[in-house]
């Protein structure tokens, strides 16, 4: 199985270069921000708290999202290709409890870090606000994102790193460009 950690900073396109992996790889895509949508459409009460976080570009905490993918893991097929996270971890802790859900189940991930200029990141997320109806896609949340990104979620990185299977990619160029680098690091890897 390849399980690729997608990690980026808002708007870096993770969701894009992740639909392109599904058509390629045949991979899951788990994005966790659509999964935590789709719980706030739900009206559910966990929504509602949900929608407050979103709305104000803060994290769900850890143990939610853990039990989320935990759940997520145990109903994947025996014969999956692999998944995308995309979304997830967004905090160390994240990272420490997904190294442990996949080690029990004898699987690993790897983490492409699509590096994007943060101009670039709020000039798409200002353009994609214009019709994505998402209450997080405004500049005064996209900032709040921005710091949560730097501060929580940056750190996953180096966890990455320091255990070897983190790989960057130059996010700025055009999604052709971005794609060709992420698949030349997974032909590579999954030889
Ligand atoms: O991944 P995406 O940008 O779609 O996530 C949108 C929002 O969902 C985040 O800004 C955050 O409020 C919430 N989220 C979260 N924890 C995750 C993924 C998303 O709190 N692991
Ligand atoms: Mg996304």
């Amino acid at each position: 199985m390849l399980n690729v950690i997608l990690c980026g900073a808002p708007g870096s396109g993770k969701g894009t270069q992740s639909d392109l992996l599904v058509e390629k790889y045949g991979l899951q895509h788990l994005s966790t921000g659509d999964v935590l949508r789709a719980e706030i459409k739900s009206g559910s009460e966990l929504g509602k708290e949900i929608d407050g976080l979103i709305s104000r570009g803060e994290l769900v905490p850890d143990h939610k999202m853990i039990h989320l993918i935990e759940n997520f893991l145990d109903q994947l097929p025996s014969d999956s290709k692999g998944v995308i996270f995309d979304g997830f971890p967004r905090t160390v802790e994240q990272a420490e409890a997904l190294t442990m859900m996949l080690n029990r189940r004898g699987l690993k991930a790897v983490m492409l870090d699509l590096m994007v200029e943060e101009d670039e990141v709020i000039k798409r997320l200002l353009e994609r606000g214009k019709t994505s109806g998402r209450k997080d896609d405004n500049y005064e949340t996209i900032k709040q994102r921005l710091h949560v990104f730097h501060q929580v979620t940056k750190p996953v990185c180096t966890y990455y790193l320091k255990h070897h299977n983190y790989f960057l990619i130059n996010g700025n160029h055009s999604i052709d460009l971005t794609f060709a680098q992420i698949d030349t690091i997974l032909q590579l890897i999954s030889k």
